[in-house]
């Protein structure tokens, strides 16, 4: 019969304070009397994923002892991962230097009303915790005043970012939040060999999500370059962008149709790197003067971009027999595009220049085209005009 009692007393009391907190509450019960840092919503902390903690498992504090300023509170002894990360993470190491503004546990997850991470109103489920981020990496006073922080404009564009507008606006829970790609607390620097952010994890990060598309790149002259040590090769985000990745239909996107040249030729048009690796220097100039290259220019997205001949995230160079511009695939991937071109056509090099007049037929071939598509332009702007202004004269 006891035990029965005691079982019930026990459901009665699942859920609220134990003994040891009303010595606490003898005077932290909210009254008018007292002062705010004396008053406990206790409600909140039933509410919270603590609710069965006694206030002693917290803090520090012997209550026959005056205790006023004791501020001294426990998470790391039940928390011991997530404390350890913490430790090691740029938000502690920046108190050497002084830093005031530096998140504590207490700053990302409150207090007494701390929920489960599931929970939608916790300030740490996966879409509301970007805000826990930005209120200080796009703090514009706290990105100028430490030095090694981007800018709070480089930060915000996250927000415009495909993956920032399909979390935020569309809430799309894979999309990644700032943690996805940090880590929640150890958020360790770029340079630091451990992070999930250094040159050689990036790939490794976003195929978290992207597995296909890592499969592919890790392979490509590209991936295996860097697995070698060729820090000068790119990965993901040197193609893409971090906080700014649109997706490739978005005009602003670094790897939309039309800017892909200028995204390859950072690096295949920077004497640097095509001098260290014994690449062809003149890539980027020669598909600038080709057919496909001019039109460009002009916006026209139906051409062949880099991407169309070399692929994109398969690149090997031409001697590899699974690369597109290999003599075994080349005829298919001109076919991509037109229909019955003629071998001699498809064999011929694509990156020839047409600059000087002595590579002959070429460079006439070339100053043809670009009068034609010069021509052809200012025709229409010239026909727009004409119409605009008639259809003001019909107006009035
Ligand atoms: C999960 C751990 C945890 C538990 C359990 C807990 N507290 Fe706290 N308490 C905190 C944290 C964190 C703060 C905020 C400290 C800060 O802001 O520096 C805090 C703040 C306080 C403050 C200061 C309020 C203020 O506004 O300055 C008082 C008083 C307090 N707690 C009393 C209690 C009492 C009484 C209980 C038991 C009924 C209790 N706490 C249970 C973690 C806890
Ligand atoms: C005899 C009354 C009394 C008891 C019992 C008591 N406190 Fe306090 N506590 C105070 C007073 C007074 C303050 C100072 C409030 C202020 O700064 O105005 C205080 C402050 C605090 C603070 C905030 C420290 C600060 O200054 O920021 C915490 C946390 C706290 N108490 C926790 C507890 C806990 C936990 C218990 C139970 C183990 C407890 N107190 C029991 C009277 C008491
Ligand atoms: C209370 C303000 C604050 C909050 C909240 C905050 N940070 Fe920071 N963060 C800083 C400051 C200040 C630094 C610079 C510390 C240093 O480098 O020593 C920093 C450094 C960093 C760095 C390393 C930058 C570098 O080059 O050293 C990363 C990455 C980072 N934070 C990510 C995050 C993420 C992700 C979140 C959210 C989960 C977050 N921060 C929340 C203030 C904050
Ligand atoms: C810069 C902000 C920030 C700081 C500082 C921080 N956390 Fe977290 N924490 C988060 C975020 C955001 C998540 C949710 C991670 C996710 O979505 O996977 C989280 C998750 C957690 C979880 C759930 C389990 C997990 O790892 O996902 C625990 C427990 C936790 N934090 C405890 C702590 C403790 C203890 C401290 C202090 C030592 C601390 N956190 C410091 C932001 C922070
Ligand atoms: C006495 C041990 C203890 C202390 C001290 C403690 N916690 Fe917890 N915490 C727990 C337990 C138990 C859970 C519930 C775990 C679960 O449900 O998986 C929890 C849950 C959490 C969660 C939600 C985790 C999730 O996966 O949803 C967060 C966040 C958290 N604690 C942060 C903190 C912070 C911050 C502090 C310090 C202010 C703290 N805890 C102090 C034991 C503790
Ligand atoms: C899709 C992945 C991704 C997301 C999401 C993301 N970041 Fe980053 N972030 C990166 C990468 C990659 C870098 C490294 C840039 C470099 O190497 O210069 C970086 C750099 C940083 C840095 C500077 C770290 C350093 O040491 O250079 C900070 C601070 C930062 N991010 C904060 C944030 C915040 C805050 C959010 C959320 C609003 C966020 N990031 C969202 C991938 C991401
Ligand atoms: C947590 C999972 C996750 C991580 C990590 C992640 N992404 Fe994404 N990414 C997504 C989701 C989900 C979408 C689709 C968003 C939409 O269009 O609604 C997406 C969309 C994209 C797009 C636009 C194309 C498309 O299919 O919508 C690009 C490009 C992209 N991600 C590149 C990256 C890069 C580069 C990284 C690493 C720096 C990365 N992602 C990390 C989940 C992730
Ligand atoms: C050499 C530059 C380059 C690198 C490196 C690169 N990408 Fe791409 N990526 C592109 C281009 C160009 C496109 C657009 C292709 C198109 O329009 O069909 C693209 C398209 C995408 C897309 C959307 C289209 C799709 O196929 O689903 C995603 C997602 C993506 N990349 C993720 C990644 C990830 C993840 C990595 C690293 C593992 C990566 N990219 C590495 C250039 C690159
Ligand atoms: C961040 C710099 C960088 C970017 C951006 C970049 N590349 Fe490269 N690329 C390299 C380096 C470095 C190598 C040489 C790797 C090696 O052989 O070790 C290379 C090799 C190549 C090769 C093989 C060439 C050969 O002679 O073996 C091709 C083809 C290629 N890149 C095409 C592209 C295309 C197309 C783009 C744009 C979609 C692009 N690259 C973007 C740095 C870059
Ligand atoms: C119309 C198809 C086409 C376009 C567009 C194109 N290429 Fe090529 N590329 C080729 C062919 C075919 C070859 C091999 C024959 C040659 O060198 O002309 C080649 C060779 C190369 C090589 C040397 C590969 C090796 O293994 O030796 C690099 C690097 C390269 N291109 C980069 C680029 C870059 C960067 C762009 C964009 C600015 C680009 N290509 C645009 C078809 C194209
Ligand atoms: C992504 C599609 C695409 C790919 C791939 C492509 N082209 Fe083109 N190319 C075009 C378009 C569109 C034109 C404009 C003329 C047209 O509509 O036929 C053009 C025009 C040309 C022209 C000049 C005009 C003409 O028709 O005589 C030549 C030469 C040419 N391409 C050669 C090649 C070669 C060689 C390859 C393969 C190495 C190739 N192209 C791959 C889309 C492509």
């Amino acid at each position: 019969m006891n035990r029965y009692i005691a079982f019930v007393a026990l459901l009665l009391f699942a859920g609220s304070l134990s003994a040891q907190d009303d010595a606490c509450l003898v005077c932290h019960k909210p009254s008018p009397a007292k002062t705010k840092a004396q008053q406990v919503d206790t409600a909140t902390i039933v509410g919270s994923v603590h609710a069965k903690l006694g206030c002693r498992e917290c803090h520090a504090v012997d209550p026959k002892v005056n205790h006023k300023g004791n501020r001294t509170v426990f998470c790391a002894r039940c928390h011991e991962a997530e404390a350890a990360g913490f430790n090691k993470s740029p938000h502690v190491e920046g108190r050497q230097a002084s830093i005031e503004k530096l998140p504590t546990c207490i700053t990302c997850h409150g207090g007494h009303d701390i929920l489960a991470i599931a929970d939608p109103a916790s300030r740490t489920n996966h879409k509301n915790s970007v805000r826990v981020c930005i209120q200080c990496h796009e703090d514009q006073n706290l990105t100028e005043q430490v030095q090694q922080l981007p800018t709070a404009t480089v930060i915000k564009a996250y927000e415009n970012s495909v993956h920032g507008r399909a979390l935020l606006l569309d809430g799309d829970m894979n999309a990644p939040a700032c943690v996805d790609c940090h880590g929640s607390h150890s958020t360790l620097a770029s340079d630091n060999p451990e992070s999930p952010i250094y040159k050689t994890h990036i790939s490794a990060t976003c195929g978290r999500c992207h597995n296909d598309i890592e499969a592919k790149y890790d392979g490509s002259v590209h991936g295996a370059a860097l697995v070698n040590g060729v820090m000068e090769s790119p990965t993901c985000t040197s193609c893409h962008g971090e906080h700014n990745i649109r997706h490739p239909e978005d005009p602003d996107s670094r790897v939309f149709s039309t800017n892909i040249s200028k995204t390859c030729s950072d690096c295949h048009a920077a004497e640097k790197v095509v001098a260290k690796f014994g690449l062809k220097a003149d890539r980027i100039q020669t598909f600038k003067e080709s057919f496909h290259g001019v039109a460009t220019e002009f916006g026209d997205t139906r051409v062949a971009n880099c991407a169309s001949c070399h692929g994109v995230h398969d690149i090997y160079p031409q001697t590899d027999s699974r690369s597109m511009i290999n003599a075994a695939n080349i005829e298919s991937t001109c076919g991509q595009c037109h229909i019955d071109l003629p071998a001699s056509f498809a064999s011929a090099q694509v990156h020839e220049s047409a600059s000087e007049k002595e590579s002959g037929g070429e460079w006439y071939v070339r100053q043809f085209y670009v009068w034609f598509i010069s021509l052809l332009i200012l025709g229409f702007i010239i026909y727009r005009v004409l119409e605009y202004k008639r259809r003001v004269k019909r107006v009035e």
